[in-house]
């Protein structure tokens, strides 16, 4: 019995879906625990291409229970469709595969419609969201006003909250945010519909965690974003409104700070970020237009051109230290074969000419500083069909040794390709 969380150790779409898919062989439920549909996981087995929003990445597996937790955020609408495209695929999505927690806060139109009349309104200064309601979602939880599942199911409360909601949001979305108001009969009636179609589902995650873990079973719990998209220690206000931080698995599915073993961290062998915010290693040179055109590096869930850069180590080494990560999975280390000079961040120096080995929380601060690099030799050998960690070339081998060692944590897990079997396992992470 162990209980295991994977996380995203830069700024997402590290290869966690991957990772996920891989490790829930062997775990009895799959949880994520927050987030919402602002994720994009992708899976390739066999050659066919999965991409997950909101459902966990353990779902292709038989008799697994997929979970969504409480710290989700969860747009019902989202979580239907989902589960029809896997049904349409012959993959099980039913009430026995699929279960959500009754707590988990529900996205509502309003939610998107403010999180998007709020990016235009921002210009320039915009986040670069999803746009899926993320942020507006979790400042309902907060402020204590938000719809949760179990509302879904109870009319009277579900009125009352929409009504109340609406007049408050349509008052920010008219009369300051030059949008368009919207009527909560709709809105009643149409998420009362979801939660009829959705009520198998609904269920106390908590619980029945509980018991999964009381029988012997593995519980693997998914994060999404990444650590540097941590509402709390990422690159505030370009940040998620959720906390990808392993602490985070414990509040956001239930399971108590004790009963956590291990923490995976998944490190992408580069940089990539999407939407706006710092990034000291990114590259708008020939090499950033590698990482990007060979990584294919489009967002899973937005299709925008992901940022590009070398491996921040300073990234890295803060996930490690924030989540207490007991092993690594290196991904897309493919994706530099054929590079000559691989660099690596390793500091970052102040504008009083200090090098240091944490990210300053001021902005300005950060952006006043420069990556100090340490040059890395490629490796032209096609790394694709590896399977064991001595048929990687030298130079990869050097520098996934060096990545751990500036990381502080042992390499458990390296990804050669997309697919399920390109991967490398160094160490049984459910041991
Ligand atoms: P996630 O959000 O962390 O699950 O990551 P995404 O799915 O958004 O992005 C990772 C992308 O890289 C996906 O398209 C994966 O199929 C792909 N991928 C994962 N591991 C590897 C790898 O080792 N090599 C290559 N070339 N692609 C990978
Ligand atoms: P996965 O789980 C990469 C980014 C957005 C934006 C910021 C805030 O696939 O790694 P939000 O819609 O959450 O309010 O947007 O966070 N972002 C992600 N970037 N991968 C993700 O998820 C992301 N989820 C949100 O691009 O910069
Ligand atoms: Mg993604």
């Amino acid at each position: 019995m162990a209980c295991l969380v994977v996380l995203g150790t830069q700024w997402g779409d590290e290869g966690k879906g991957k990772i996920v898919d891989l490790l829930a062989e062997q775990a009895s439920a799959i949880v994520r625990f927050q987030g919402g549909n602002n994720a994009g996981h992708t899976l390739v087995v066999d050659g066919d291409k999965f991409i997950f929003h909101l459902v966990p990445s353990g779902v292709l597996h038989q008799d697994k229970i997929c979970y969504i937790g409480n710290g989700v955020v969860v747009d019902p609408e989202v979580l239907l469709s989902e589960m029809a495209k896997l049904e349409a695929k012959g993959i099980a999505a039913g009430p026995d595969k699929i279960r959500v927690s009754e707590r988990a806060q529900v996205i509502m139109p309003y939610h998107q419609a403010l999180d998007l009349a709020r990016e235009k309104a921002k210009g320039n200064q915009a986040i670069g969201t999803t746009g899926r309601g993320i942020g507006p979602c979790y400042e309902d939880k907060a402020a204590r006003v938000g719809v949760r599942m179990v509302d879904l199911l109870e009319p009277d409360t579900l009125a009352d909250k929409v009504e109340t909601n609406c007049a408050t949001k349509n008052y920010l979305l008219t009369g300051y945010l030059n949008s368009e108001g919207i009527p909560a009969e709709p809105i009643i009636e149409q998420y009362l519909e979801f939660g009829q179609r959705l009520a198998p589902h609904i269920t106390d995650v908590a619980v029945e965690l509980d018991e999964v873990l009381s029988d012997q079973g593995n519980v693997l719990l998914e994060g999404a974003q990444g650590t540097h998209l941590d509402i709390d220690h990422g690159t505030y206000p370009y940040v998620t409104s959720s906390n990808p931080v392993a602490g985070s698995a414990c509040t956001g599915a239930g399971v108590g700070v004790t009963r956590l073993e291990k923490v995976m961290g998944v490190v992408k062998a580069y940089t990539t970020r999407v939407g706006g915010g710092p990034f000291l290693t990114e590259l708008e040179d020939d090499n950033g237009r590698w990482l990007q055109e060979k990584g294919a590096e489009f967002g899973a869930t937005t299709g925008r051109p992901r940022r590009c850069g070398w491996l921040d180590m300073v990234v890295v080494r803060h996930s490690v230290r924030l989540s207490g990560i007991t092993g690594l999975a290196v991904t897309k280390l493919d994706v530099l074969t054929g590079l000559d000079t691989l660099q690596v961040c390793v500091g970052y120096k102040t504008a009083d000419g200090e090098v240091i080995q944490r990210v300053p929380a001021s902005l300005k601060q950060l952006g006043a500083c420069t990556p100090v690099y340490e040059d890395l030799p490629g490796w032209s050998e096609d790394i694709t069909g590896c399977r064991a960690y001595n048929e990687l070339p030298a130079n990869c081998q050097s520098y996934l040794e060096r990545l751990a060692e500036l990381a502080g944590a042992p390499l458990a897990v390296v990804s050669v390709g997309p697919g399920r079997e390109q991967t490398i396992m160094l160490d049984d992470p459910w041991s």
